[in-house]
């Protein structure tokens, strides 16, 4: 009783809420707003926002983050660009500085890239893992969704008659392909606002995040505040929903057969799950991910509402949110892109501090926002992944491999025969793809696995590049070292001679290298084990994301701010901690757990 004395309840007013142009960012009139309802596209073109209160922590749609600009940091918002686009006539991709029609993207890719299965002696498989995870916190997967089940004709007469159908082209000599009748590789123009209706199709596409463009967990708790979040919320102690299955935890199952989880093997496979966000049910790293931190948001609830027995329900999921996100970014940021990028340049470029107190570079007028080209470099991830997921027991035997591509859309298939424990304890045990030249067959062949006959998600890779209307590679690397480039061998400090030799023999002239391919032949930059634009161009994105973010996990001047104290226990998890806490059967662990048990 005493206790209940001092407890007090916080409420989230909601009312006055303004209607913003999702594009623009501006308050929209009612006029443009019966427009829009007239032509049903609200839903991506119009932003509901609540006022602002500058004391409220973040929230689930990003809305207010920016106090000025209340849309910006919220779903359905623009991306801003690094460079202006460049495209041809009626925004076609751009044709060669002579004139011609670029390399078609599938010949480009096998080309530059060999096929083949080389294994990292420096990285694991829970490396990859996470590097699948994080995008899909800001982006989705709305463009292949639209050629697998909307628009799965494209490869079809009916294709050429639908101008949001681009498919690829396979040439008659393709070195695998020749061996089939496979010409066509489906794909689709990406969704944009113009696609969806808000603005006029006679102007520069431009791409809709589907998602919050910060890192917050969207593909967790969600991107829209009341429905998804409540359903999931148990509005007790501050904790998710969760069924507990063969005495292990998941998050909710879905209880309708929704389009998801199309490759659950009936009748063994059925569970699926109903989170906010469908990313939940797609591939194996985004799925393995979302259990782990589904788990570990209810394990902190728990301890804080052992702690803090006067906190109410929304304190606690606010707050174990609040961690959940720090935990994350902590590892993302302090544990995870030094190995990739290197500590030292991290800290010499300011992504990272190299003190273990606050950190609070926060910038009103730099707006929360994405850059198209940070999601799109992070695909050179691609080369890095390896097919055959290899399963362990708890002591580290090996027992069998699977396909990672045949996962995609087949959460069931985790919660059958222990295979979420033999693929946990192979997360950290097996090697990723080799940072090198050579893609895994698998993701150059059928990277949809049974959903489509055949997929190269690297040639699809590069087709994005031109509808994305990216400047040509070289603009880039001016951008990054302020250097001009007019030729071939300009580009020999970056690049070996041999692929510099592969590039002339596709590339008519120096301007014409696509971005990632140029991206895909870079020599790794110093200290690190990525390309040097791909470093450039992440990085870039990577400082804007943390001094945009009025909600920085580091600063000590936000709402409802870290302690000193508390800020030294977050800098202290690290991804093998999180998979002891929360992972199925791991009793033991390396420390680093995306690097090779044995390494150092
Ligand atoms: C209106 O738009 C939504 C979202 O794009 C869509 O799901 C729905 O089917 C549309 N309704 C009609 C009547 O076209
Ligand atoms: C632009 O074209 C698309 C078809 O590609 C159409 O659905 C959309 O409504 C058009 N938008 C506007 C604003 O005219
Ligand atoms: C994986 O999917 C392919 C179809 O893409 C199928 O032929 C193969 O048998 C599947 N492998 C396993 C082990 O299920
Ligand atoms: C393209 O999509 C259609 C419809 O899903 C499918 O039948 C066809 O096999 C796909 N093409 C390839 C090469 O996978």
């Amino acid at each position: 009783m005493l206790i209940l004395l001092f407890c007090f309840t916080t409420f989230y007013g909601v009312s006055n809420s303004a209607f913003y142009d999702s594009f623009h960012g501006t308050v929209i009139s009612t006029e443009d707003m019966k427009q829009h309802m007239k032509r049903n596209t609200t839903f991506w073109c119009i932003n509901d926002i609540a006022p602002c209160d500058p004391n409220e922590g973040r929230r689930i749609d990003g809305s207010c983050n920016n106090l000025e600009h209340p849309t910006r940091g919220a779903t359905h918002t623009p991306f801003y660009r690094v460079l202006p686009a460049t495209y041809d006539e009626d925004f076609q991709p751009k044709k060669t500085k002579s004139g011609k029609e670029m390399p078609l993207a599938r010949q480009l890719r096998t080309h530059l890239l060999s096929e083949g299965r080389i294994p990292s002696q420096r990285f694991t498989q829970l490396a990859t893992h996470f590097f699948v995870f994080l995008p899909a916190d800001i982006i989705s997967a709305q463009d292949t969704v639209n050629f697998i089940m909307w628009k799965p004709y494209c490869c079809l007469p009916k294709g050429k008659t639908d101008r949001d159908c681009t498919p690829n082209k396979v040439p008659d000599d393709d070195p695998v392909f020749r061996h089939s009748d496979i010409r066509c590789l489906n794909m689709t123009r990406p969704i944009s606002f113009q696609s969806s209706g808000c603005i006029k199709n006679d102007t520069v596409p431009e791409r809709i995040v589907s998602s919050t463009p910060l890192f917050d967990l969207s593909n967790i708790y969600g991107t829209i505040e009341e429905s998804a979040i409540k359903k999931a919320r148990k509005f007790e102690r501050g904790l998710l929903k969760y069924d507990v299955e063969n005495g292990r935890i998941w998050p909710p199952g879905t209880k309708t057969s929704i389009n998801l989880c199309l490759l659950n093997q009936k009748p063994a496979e059925t569970r699926c799950h109903d989170t906010p966000e469908a990313a939940t049910n797609t591939v194996l790293g985004i799925n393995l991910f979302s259990i782990w931190l589904w788990r570990y948001h209810n394990l902190i609830a728990n301890e804080l509402a052992n702690l803090n027995p006067c906190w109410s329900d929304d304190r606690l999921f606010y707050t174990a949110r609040d961690i959940n996100i720090a935990t994350v970014l902590q590892i993302f940021y302090y544990e995870f892109l030094p190995l990739m990028l290197g500590r030292e340049n991290m800290v010499r470029d300011g992504v990272i501090s190299s003190s273990s107190g606050f950190r609070d570079l926060y910038n009103s007028n730099v707006l929360p926002q994405l850059s198209l080209e940070f999601p799109f470099v992070l695909r050179w991830v691609h080369t890095m992944q390896e097919g055959n997921l290899k399963f362990y027991d708890k002591h580290g035997h090996y027992l069998r491999q699977f396909p990672l591509v045949n996962l995609t859309l087949r959460t069931g298939f985790l919660a059958v025969d222990n295979n979420i424990d033999y693929i946990t304890q192979g997360s950290f045990r097996q090697a990723s793809a080799n940072v090198d030249y050579v893609v895994d067959f698998d993701m150059a062949g059928i990277g949809l696995g049974p959903h489509q006959r055949a997929f190269d998600i690297l040639t699809n890779d590069i087709a994005k590049n031109r509808y994305f209307g990216f400047q040509p590679y070289v603009k880039y690397k001016q951008f990054c070292n302020q250097k001009e480039y007019t030729s071939f061998d300009d580009l020999s400090n970056e690049i070996d001679p041999e692929r510099i030799e592969l590039l002339k023999e596709i590339y008519e002239h120096v301007e014409d290298i696509d971005l990632l391919a140029g991206i895909w032949m870079e020599k790794l930059i110093k200290g690190g084990s990525v390309p040097s634009t791909f470093y450039c161009l992440v990085v870039e994105q990577l400082i804007r994301n943390m001094i945009s973010d009025r909600h920085w996990y580091e600063r000590s001047n936000r709402p409802n701010a870290f302690t000193l104290e508390q800020l030294q226990e977050i800098r202290k998890v690290t991804v093998s901690r999180l998979l002891c806490d929360v992972a199925d059967g791991v009793m033991e662990i390396q420390p680093h757990g995306f690097l090779r048990a044995g390494h150092k």
